[in-house]
């Protein structure tokens, strides 16, 4: 998947034009938004990257004011600073970086007048080739079209300059309208559609040119040609999604309407509707995330239903070893890979919380990982966040028994979680009992849907190894104290104080640059800080004399940029008009990096006597970083290096396979005893799965290599525990494209929502037991008594969905 694609699309909104209110918002996490002062922090750990220094090393606390004075960057930056007028009133921005490294950005904008339910108004296309430093007016390519901001701009996923604008056309056309460019949005070709589309088109990831989109009649319409022709392939279909190999995934209902969940049918079509194969029947809602296929399928128990899981698109299906749910729970894939998926299980009741599992390699047995996990049943609030500038590491927030929301952190992948170290430079809030002894809480989605002055979602990228900006507050559990901006260099381990108060930041190449402003809606501003150590040191520099009304930070996605722009608005006695002042920091770092400006740094590592240090799944890694002290640019080109050694294995690599369960304490996988002569729930679909096992499964993504393996003889669990819930019936069935049912639009929630993440939290009860938890620590009483009951889990989670112009639809809540 290309860079581009993960945040592709931001948009700034004014909250009208036509309101008095000048009140602006920064509606994307990809935005993000400017500072004012310079800042001055501690050097306190720039040598501590050097050599085999640990990651949990200590850091001087205030030794402070170790800053360098640096003169003359204003200079520098001042002839590099571009601002950027346009004349325009629109209530809206929406931008899209197109292709990777072109410097093309195209910015839509909407003046937007809901009239009932009508929606008319007008947009402007403005285009950039050099980064945001200047723009053309190119509206007269699209016609002047009206185009909704909730479609905004479809890149291709591809890099391969592929754009498509949904428009809008007044009344009685009997179709919508697209505006297709294979340039960079260079020209656009208009084609009138023969439908009115109800979602943005939807790309598939594998080519480009295939495109798939739902019809306001929940008609699912494909072109093969980029969309030049449209076909319409299916009726009642109520989500459709692209799978690898050019499959689509859709759910149906013959009778007719999306509304009755538990009643869908799962369809495939892997010749773009030529024929469909039938995958499964009473589903309620199914989603993709990795190689892993997940239906939620009712158990004809109630309002019950399970996850099931399949590995070849759908051809077979086993059900997940994962509690059902009733109908007001929910189930979330919170994050899933080829290797694994952390799955959220909604606790019975109104709760807000639930459990976090993580699969096995199969998606089928879970490990219990995370309770009271926060996901409010609402807004579908989560904080899980993945780290992504270190492997394994995942942060989210649980709702403790007294009521606080507080944030955990693991490193080895949901194994284990704990609360995040106290920054050195950080004093406990009053929300702490003791003033010494608190720790960091990170302001995510859930502060968000507070209100809370949080602008940004914590933001790491996997190219800035190590680097994690991220709001937060420091007591025992999250404060409604205004937040301050922490930054961690070592993936999460430690963290300093870095800026306080709100702040919208951005990454800049690689990690070598951090930029940030100052959030504060109400007043204009005219200063952004930036760091060039990781956020140690910052400095404070004016890029206009005439302050804006900021409203976000936009930069190219994949933090490799050196240009950022800052975009707001000014307003004059009349109007109000977009500004956008673009910053090239090339000349401020004004060489490129050498062998001397990179420093060795193993990750994970906390102790260095012991051979196992920085182990983690199996494997360590040591990175070349840039040095703190070393003021150069790392380079589009940029590449982390970085060198892998496996570790050798013991039984923690290992998690429990089905039928096998741990003790608490102890990483010994014992038999379960009854299971013998049960029919199993737990089903293994026969001819796939031999169901041999020694009780052990590798953890996914382990690498361990000799140490100490399981050694067990190999026994048979076969079972007769095929599923009786899901029948995927064979036939095969030509495509009618019958006329149409209307149905209540009902589901546009769903098919608009686009939530990241996936995971299951109950425990999973066989037999009465807990057959399967990977980690002793978690691992479950509940072996006596035959119980059928969960007991109760009080854990929630919340997730914010990080992207929410993420484009490719391929985790979802899974309902
Ligand atoms: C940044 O510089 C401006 C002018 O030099 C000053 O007014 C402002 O207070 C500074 N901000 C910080 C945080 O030092
Ligand atoms: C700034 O740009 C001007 C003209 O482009 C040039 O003459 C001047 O030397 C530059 N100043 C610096 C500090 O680079
Ligand atoms: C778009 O530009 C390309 C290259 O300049 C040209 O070949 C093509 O005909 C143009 N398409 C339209 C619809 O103008
Ligand atoms: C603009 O609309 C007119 C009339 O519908 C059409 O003839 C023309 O081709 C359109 N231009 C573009 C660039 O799509
Ligand atoms: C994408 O599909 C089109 C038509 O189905 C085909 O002509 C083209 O070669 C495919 N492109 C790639 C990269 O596979
Ligand atoms: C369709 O409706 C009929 C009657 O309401 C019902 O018996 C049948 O189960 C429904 N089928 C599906 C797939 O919803
Ligand atoms: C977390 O992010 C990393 C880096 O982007 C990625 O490799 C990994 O697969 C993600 N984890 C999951 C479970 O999606
Ligand atoms: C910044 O923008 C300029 C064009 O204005 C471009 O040449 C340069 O490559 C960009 N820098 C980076 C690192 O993307
Ligand atoms: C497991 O270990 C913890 C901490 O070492 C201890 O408090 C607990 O009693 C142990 N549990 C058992 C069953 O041994």
């Amino acid at each position: 998947m290309s860079v581009v694609k993960l945040c592709v699309v931001a948009a700034f909104l004014f909250p009208g034009s036509l309101a008095a209110n000048v009140y602006a918002q920064a509606e994307q996490p990809c935005l993000r938004s400017g500072a004012e002062e310079t800042y001055q922090r501690k050097v306190g750990s720039s040598q501590a990257l050097t050599g085999s220094s640990s990651a949990r090393r200590q850091r001087s606390s205030e030794t402070s004011d170790t800053c360098k004075v640096w003169q003359g960057y204003e200079i520098r930056l001042r002839n590099n600073t571009h601002p950027y007028q346009f004349i325009d009133l629109s209530g809206s921005v929406s931008l899209a970086w197109v292709g990777d490294g072109t410097g093309v950005v195209l910015a839509l904008t909407t003046f937007q007048v809901p009239l009932l339910l009508v929606k008319f108004g007008q947009s402007k296309l403005y285009r950039s080739e050099n980064y945001g430093k200047s723009f053309s007016d190119v509206s007269d390519l699209i016609n002047n079209t009206f185009i909704r901001t909730e479609f905004g701009i479809a890149i291709g996923p591809d890099n391969s300059g592929k754009v498509i604008l949904t428009g809008e056309v007044s009344g009685g056309s009997p179709g919508g309208r697209i505006f297709r460019s294979l340039n960079f949005g260079y020209n656009f070709t208009q084609t009138d559609l023969p439908f009115h589309p109800l979602t943005q088109v939807t790309y598939n990831p594998r080519n480009a040119s295939h495109l798939l989109v739902l019809s306001i009649k929940y008609d699912l319409w494909i072109s093969l040609n980029f969309g030049e022709t449209w076909k319409k392939i299916h009726d009642v279909v109520c989500l459709a999604k692209w799978d690898l190999d050019h499959t689509i995934f859709f759910t149906t209902n013959p009778n007719g309407s999306c509304i009755d969940r538990g009643m869908l049918i799962l369809k495939k079509t892997s010749d773009f509707g030529e024929s469909f194969k039938t995958v499964g029947d009473k589903i309620y809602s199914f989603g993709l995330g990795g190689r892993f296929v997940f239906a939620s399928v009712m158990t004809g128990v109630g309002t019950m239903r399970r996850i099931h899981v399949s590995v070849n698109q759908g051809e077979t299906w086993n059900m997940a070893q994962l509690p059902p749910v009733g109908h007001e729970q929910f189930y979330s894939i919170l994050a899933a890979n080829d290797d694994m998926v952390f799955m959220h299980v909604d606790e019975q009741g109104d709760t807000g919380f639930g459990t976090i599992f993580v699969s096995d390699d199969r998606g089928i047995i879970y490990s219990k990982s995370l309770e009271r996990h926060l996901y409010t049943t609402t807004g579908g609030d989560t904080d899980f966040t993945n780290v992504t500038s270190l492997r394994g590491v995942y942060m989210t927030s649980v709702l403790a028994e007294d009521g606080s929301v507080q944030t955990v952190i693991t490193f080895d992948q949901g194994g284990e979680w704990n609360p995040i170290q106290k920054p050195e430079n950080g004093q406990c809030d009053s929300t702490a009992k003791d003033k010494e002894k608190c720790s960091l809480h990170i302001h995510a989605t859930y502060s968000m849907s507070q209100k809370l002055p949080v602008p940004m979602l914590p933001l790491s990228e996997p190219n800035a190894v190590g680097l994690v900006i991220a709001h937060g507050s420091v007591g025992d559990a999250i404060s409604l104290m205004t937040p301050d901006v922490y930054v961690s260099d070592d993936g999460g381990y430690s963290w300093t104080k870095a800026l306080n108060g709100p702040h919208h930041y951005a990454i800049l190449d690689s990690g070598g640059l951090i930029v940030a402003v100052e959030h504060n809606a109400n007043q204009p501003i005219k200063h952004i800080k930036f760091s060039t150590d990781e956020g140690q040191c910052w400095y404070n520099y004016t890029f206009t004399e005439d302050p804006i009304y900021f409203t976000g930070l936009a930069s190219e996605p994949g933090a490799r940029s050196m240009n950022v722009s800052i975009w707001g608005y000014r307003d004059s006695m009349l109007s109000q008009f977009w500004v956008s002042i673009t910053i090239d920091f090339k000349e401020l770092l004004t060489r490129d990096c050498d062998m001397n400006d990179y420093v060795q740094w193993l990750a994970h590592s906390s102790d260095l006597s012991n051979p196992n240090d920085g182990c983690v799944l199996g494997y360590k890694e040591k990175y070349l970083r840039l040095r703190k002290s070393s003021v150069c640019w790392n380079g589009r080109d940029y590449i982390v290096n970085k060198q892998p050694t496996t570790c050798p294995c013991s039984l923690d690599d290992f998690l429990c396979d089905f039928g096998y369960y741990r003790t608490e304490n102890s990483s010994i996988c014992l038999e379960q005893p009854d299971l013998k002569g049960h029919d199993l729930e737990f089903c293994l679909h026969g001819k796939e799965e031999m169901l041999k096992t020694n009780g052990y499964r590798k953890i996914p993504g382990d690498q361990c290599q000799g140490g100490k393996v399981p050694e067990r003889k190999e026994i048979d669990l076969r079972k007769k525990c095929v599923s009786t819930l899901l029948y995927p019936s064979e036939k095969v069935s030509q495509s009618i494209a019958s006329s149409a049912l209307v149905i209540a639009a009902v589901i546009t929630i769903l098919l608009l929502t686009v939530i990241a993440g996936v995971i299951f939290v109950k425990k999973y009860v066989c037999g009465g037991r807990f057959l399967v938890h990977r980690y002793s620590i978690l691992k479950q009483h509940a072996e006596a008594n035959g119980i059928d009951g969960v007991d109760e889990l009080d854990i929630n989670s919340s997730e914010s969905n990080r992207q929410t112009y993420h484009d490719d639809s391929d985790e979802d809540l899974l309902e």
